[in-house]
């Protein structure tokens, strides 16, 4: 048993975890439980700081739960009290007692699980369980209570044992959910699928003020640089019913881009009018981002800066390297946008992810003993000329604008023979398949990975199957093998033998209730970098 009283259950899958049989408790024996069982943040005494004034408060839970960063032995559980989310929060600026509760099942007659937490005013009243003890692969049902109220239900699946060998593993990579420009549709046929954890590839809120046209316009109605204003945003964008399903259908592993921020950040700045402003803002940008993501503590910011490069490992099957290409990338080359000509992006000295989270992404490639690596992160890692006919133009804010980035990595995976790296990408809104090549400009050059980039879920409104664009560029870069703009998600299905990409696509976002359809399916076989269209 651990300290969490819970069996530490973590050889082999799916073993049934012993609990006593619990009845669903009534709030007074919540509490005792929740008492005996301290866990959350290593408490070991009563609350005597905790005020009871919150119990006459609304209900709090306005912002559903989520789980994140799941390991063989446990996830993160998530929840920020907010009885009023759009003027505050609501809370007074006091601890609150919040219980949570892990089932096998939905009716919580089989607990494993349950202890106390605060929840305060330094991090907007939001919790982050870390919850560990659980059996690997296993899924599980979660719940909080605080001011008398309880949360909606969360289920949760941790990751199979270190050294199990799965048969498979179901995901999905999602991106860039612009709340002004369509509706989240998305997320409900993606609670349909059978998943066993949600990837979020970045932009989670954009920090404009843009009202749209279909009634969803951006509260606050202004620009965000306070921390007051980016949670507000948070909250809106949280309050959305069909997100808070898909939160609380399956583990989230999250990493931000750039508008969880300010448009195209990088580093500390400059291009910025005032460098010190921005870092404030930054440091706001961060601390909201905490608080409404299901991250561990790990990754609590420390004023600018914030830990979010981080892996998992799923058995043998597959290692996610979870990159952060904004906080640590050198300035923009050419002072960003596209040019053509741009000697200052070959430049040897440039990097995209800091020398630090380099090493660390280059140890865990060598070092690798999964069968697929596979490295979700936010902007296009292939090689995209975006000038039609003669000559090129490359785009300062991808890889492109790091190339010697690029080819450190690309090195890598040649010296350690690493044939199954597969890059998820996110910030485009549009659909890509694209062979990673040692040089792209060689048709017989070799390809060394693959790259899938998924579109948005609701950014840049309904969008349509091709555009002059995505012409273009798959006219110009032979190593792109197909292009799509409207929205949606991908779904992608690990085995062994094989990585299925399946394009999700929405007919359009900027009204409720459209179908989804596959658009198309590639293939990645074990063993053969790039990919195979099979429907
Ligand atoms: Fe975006």
């Amino acid at each position: 048993m651990n300290k969490t009283g819970m069996k530490d259950n973590t050889e082999g899958e799916e073993q049934q975890v012993e609990q006593p049989q619990t009845n669903r408790l009534d709030r007074r024996s919540f509490l005792r439980k929740s008492a005996i069982t301290l866990t959350g943040l290593g408490l070991t005494s009563a609350f005597p700081f905790l005020h009871t004034s919150a119990k006459s408060l609304n209900y709090p839970f306005t912002l559903g739960v989520a789980s994140g960063d799941p390991l063989p032995g446990g996830v993160v559980l998530w929840t920020r009290l907010a009885p009023n989310p759009l003027i505050g929060g609501g809370m007074p600026p006091e601890q609150v007692e919040v219980g949570w509760e892990v089932s096998r099942n939905r009716s919580f007659s089989q607990l494993v699980g349950s202890g106390s937490t605060v929840a305060g005013p330094k991090y907007g009243h939001s919790v982050h369980v870390e919850v560990d003890g659980l059996a690997p692969g296993s899924w599980y049902y979660y719940r909080f209570r605080a001011n008398g109220e309880t949360s909606p239900i969360g289920r949760t699946k941790t990751a199979p044992a270190y050294g199990a060998k799965p048969d498979e593993l179901n995901f999905a990579f999602a991106s860039c959910q612009h709340y002004a420009s369509g509706y989240y549709t998305a997320y409900d046929h993606l609670v349909e699928e059978g998943l066993d954890v949600v990837f979020f590839l970045g932009d989670y809120i954009y920090e404009k003020g843009g009202q749209g046209e279909i009634g969803r316009g951006h509260l606050p109605i202004h620009e965000i640089y306070s921390l007051e204003d980016y949670r507000i945003r948070y909250a809106q964008y949280r309050s959305d019913p069909s997100l808070q399903a898909a939160h609380a259908a399956f583990p989230w592993i999250v990493t931000p881009d750039d508008h969880e921020v300010k448009n195209n950040w990088g580093g500390e700045g400059p291009p910025y009018d005032n460098n010190e402003d921005f870092l404030a803002r930054r440091a706001n940008a961060f601390q909201a981002y905490y608080e409404h993501m299901p991250l561990r503590k790990a990754s609590i910011p420390e004023n600018i800066d914030m830990q979010l490069y981080r892996d998992f490992t799923f058995g043998d099957l597959a290692t996610f390297n979870v990159l952060d290409t904004r906080q640590f990338r050198t300035d923009f080359a050419c002072d960003d946008g596209v040019h053509s000509g741009c000697s200052e992006r070959l430049d040897p000295s440039r990097t995209i992810l800091g020398d630090e989270q380099e090493t660390w992404l280059f140890n865990n490639l060598a070092n690798s003993d999964t069968r697929w690596n596979i490295l979700p992160q936010q902007i296009m890692m292939a090689q995209g000329d975006r000038k039609a006919g003669e000559g090129t133009a490359y785009s300062m804010d991808k890889w492109d604008g790091y190339v010697a980035s690029r080819n450190r990595l690309f090195e890598v995976l040649k010296t350690n023979d690493i044939k199954n790296m597969v890059v998820l990408t996110g910030d485009s809104h549009k659909n890509w398949v694209n062979n990673l090549k040692e040089d792209f400009s060689n048709p017989d050059s070799p390809v060394l990975g693959t790259e899938f980039m998924g579109t948005s879920i609701s950014s840049s409104g309904d969008g349509q199957d091709t555009n002059s664009l995505g012409k273009r560029l798959l006219r110009e870069n032979p190593h792109i093998k197909f292009f799509n703009a409207q929205r949606g998600y991908v779904r992608c299905r690990l085995t062994p033998e094989e990585f299925r990409a399946d394009f999700r696509i929405l007919p359009y976002v900027t009204s409720s209730g459209a179908p989804v359809k596959t658009r198309a399916s590639f293939i990645v076989k074990n063993g053969t970098p790039g990919a195979l269209q099979v429907s």
